[in-house]
């Protein structure tokens, strides 16, 4: 088979720019701590709220500048332990971020962080998150779950506690 010298320069070209876009993508990926969602754990959706660890919400400490934070979801809100909706996390803690839902799927985001998982019913989620930085997180549901999608979310703060 003949190839025009601009025939090979072209699919040299084609197939060297998708070998350089896969390996940014994988360099990317590995650098900045992507990784597959984690939801093999199962729960029974009907009684959730009554077992261990989901029938108490909230942020536990579990280590030494170690937590643990577990958040039932619902139609439409986050339980993440407190009134107002608010998680108090002292800055540079490793946070292991347990959570699921009683109904239909919801979506977990928390804003400018690489926690992001889908919360489906029957289904644990986690990931791990360290909050390196003082400030105001936003979490909140990604998943469309019905009309009162846009009221649920819930607030993380980290604190610089010495
Ligand atoms: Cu829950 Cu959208």
């Amino acid at each position: 088979m003949h190839l025009h010298k601009y025939e090979k320069i072209w699919l040299a070209f084609g197939i060297g720019s998708l070998i350089l876009f896969l390996v940014i993508v994988g360099i990317n990926a590995f650098v900045t701590g992507h990784q597959p969602p984690s939801s093999d754990k199962t729960v029974d959706p009907q009684v959730v709220g009554e077992i261990a660890p989901f029938n108490k919400p909230g942020l536990k400490k579990i280590g030494k500048n170690e937590y643990q934070l577990v958040v039932l979801t619902s139609a439409f809100s986050f339980d993440v332990g407190t009134q107002d909706k608010v998680v108090e996390i002292p800055k540079g803690a490793k946070v292991h971020i347990i959570a699921t839902t009683k109904d239909v799927v919801h979506g977990f985001e928390i804003a400018g962080t690489n926690a992001n998982m889908m919360l489906e019913p029957g289904h644990i989620s986690e990931t791990t998150q360290t909050f390196r930085e003082e400030g105001e997180f936003t979490l909140l549901c990604n998943e469309y779950c019905g009309s009162g999608h846009h009221l649920m979310h819930a607030k993380i703060k980290v604190v610089d506690q010495s």
